[in-house]
């Protein structure tokens, strides 16, 4: 039986602006590719929210809705870009650079793109070590930082008409820094703010912005900031969705499809050898062992919680599990995956699955700024606020409420996203039973 919500969702009236700290490849290919659908020169293919269908009521209904029908998201001229970089250039000079889309396309392309321009950065060379800007703001303390970045959201949004906006972060990888008694709380975090603590990151500053400001903020990288209980605290204090951890895209998304698959079949595992050549500037930002060991944890964590050797150890109780990223300049976006996976069956008698992915790695990832943008917004007008962990299905290290474990399993990822979106129609959730001879979801009402 299906209890009806009370959940009332606002219209998307007006404009939204989506604001990206990061205007490198991935944002970039973003915007692109919104103003290239807009023009209807393309199609947005890899994002849910604009070619997803979602299956509602019985089996036997047969009905099937595009998720953009069911609930009520911003529509792509509804959305005005905007974001910081520490890189002055606008975002069709700065999507020439990335490379990552052609060169005719980009000339079609070139008047909305040249009218997005960065606002100065909030940077800092200790947790960015192979990037050197000069388009960076100044205070005398990190709290004066946040307040302009507070500052540029307002103007932002009355300068552009914008009734509403959504933070996604687009930038660089931090080097890697476990939070500290100054992320304890929001009194604490406020109080590093202004005494100018060196455990505070970029990033953190801006997360503490957007909230602030009551902007839904998605981390789409593995920089540690909406994990921090302050965060959580502030966005509960301020009614504001916050998720994260991390895109995934390539390697990542393809091991939550092959790992759940192998443990739901009891299949052993003792060894997963995965490695990369990448050539863009998130590469080189990532040869820098500090951000790499951001990206390690994020990107290791997922098979020991998929492979949870407390509850199967004769199966996964001694995986040797090695990620690699090499920064290869010639292969620019188009980063080469290869995966060696030793598993072992029935008796113990060892197998080999490889794995060998050419993929293009913006092209991945900027349907997921999309969906995350335009799911963040819906979920404020929802009046959702904390961490919104049904949308895991687009990160590779999903922040939960402690002290839950996250789910990683794509398919099981996307069955809460659906009946999240079920939920908040007041449609029927589906849980797949279906035990025809018993009566029970049959379809026969
Ligand atoms: N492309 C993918 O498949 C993928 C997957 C998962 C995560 N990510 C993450 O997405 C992020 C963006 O990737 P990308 O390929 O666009 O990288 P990129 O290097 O092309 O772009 C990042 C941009 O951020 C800017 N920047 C750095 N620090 C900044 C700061 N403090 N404020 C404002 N701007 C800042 C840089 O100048 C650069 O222009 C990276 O953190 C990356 O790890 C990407």
């Amino acid at each position: 039986m299906n209890t009806k919500n009370k959940i009332n969702i606002q219209n998307p009236k007006g404009k939204l602006a989506i604001l990206t700290p990061g205007m490198g490849a991935v944002a970039t290919t973003l915007y692109a590719g919104v103003e290239a659908v807009k023009k209807g020169i393309a199609l947005p293919i890899g994002s849910y929210t604009q070619m997803g269908k979602i299956r509602l009521g019985k089996r036997t209904e047969n009905r099937h809705s595009l998720v953009k029908d069911l609930v009520p998201l911003a529509a792509l001229d509804q959305i005005v870009f905007g974001g910081w970089d520490l890189f002055p250039e606008n975002a069709y000079e700065a999507a020439s650079h990335a490379k990552v889309l052609e060169k005719e396309l980009l000339e079609t392309l070139k008047e909305p793109l040249s009218k997005i321009k960065p606002m100065k950065a909030v940077f800092d060379n200790n947790f960015v070590k192979r990037l050197e800007g000069t388009h960076k703001k100044t205070g005398k303390n990190k709290m004066e930082l946040a307040d302009q970045l507070r500052q540029d959201i307002r103007d932002f949004l009355k300068n552009n008409g914008c009734d509403r906006a959504v933070m996604v972060w687009c930038a660089s990888t931090e080097v890697y820094t476990p939070p500290t008694e100054v992320h304890a709380t929001v009194k604490s975090f406020e109080e590093g703010l202004r005494n100018n603590d060196e455990s505070i990151s970029p990033s953190q500053i801006y997360t503490y912005a957007a909230l602030k400001e009551r902007v839904p903020y998605a981390n789409g990288s593995p920089n540690v900031s909406v994990e921090m209980p302050c965060m959580q605290e502030l966005s509960i204090e301020m009614s504001t969705p916050i998720c994260g951890s991390d895109f995934k895209t390539g390697q990542t998304l393809l091991k939550t499809v092959i790992a759940p698959g192998l443990r739901n079949r009891q299949l052993g595992v003792a060894g997963w050898y995965s490695t990369n050549i990448l050539g863009n500037r998130d590469g080189e930002v990532l040869d820098d062992p500090g951000s790499f060991k951001s990206k390690e944890v994020t990107k290791t964590g997922v098979l020991s919680d998929i492979f949870n050797k407390e509850l199967y150890p004769e199966l996964y109780g001694n995986i040797s599990h090695v990620v690699r990223i090499n920064y290869y300049p010639p292969r620019g976006d188009n980063k080469e995956g290869w995966d060696n996976i030793d598993i072992f069956g029935w008796l113990g008698y060892p197998m080999q699955i490889k794995v060998n992915f050419l993929c293009r790695d913006s092209i991945l990832a900027a349907p997921l700024v999309l969906d995350l943008a335009l799911f963040m917004d819906l979920a404020s007008r929802a009046g959702m606020k904390g961490i919104q962990e049904w949308l895991s299905f687009y990160f590779k290290m999903p922040v939960t409420k402690a002290p839950l474990k996250p789910e990683h399993d794509l398919s099981v990822q996307l069955l809460k996203l659906e009946n999240t979106l079920r939920f908040f129609t007041n449609e029927e959730l589906i849980n797949h039973l279906g035990l025809t001879y018993y009566g029970v979801d049959e379809g026969e009402e």
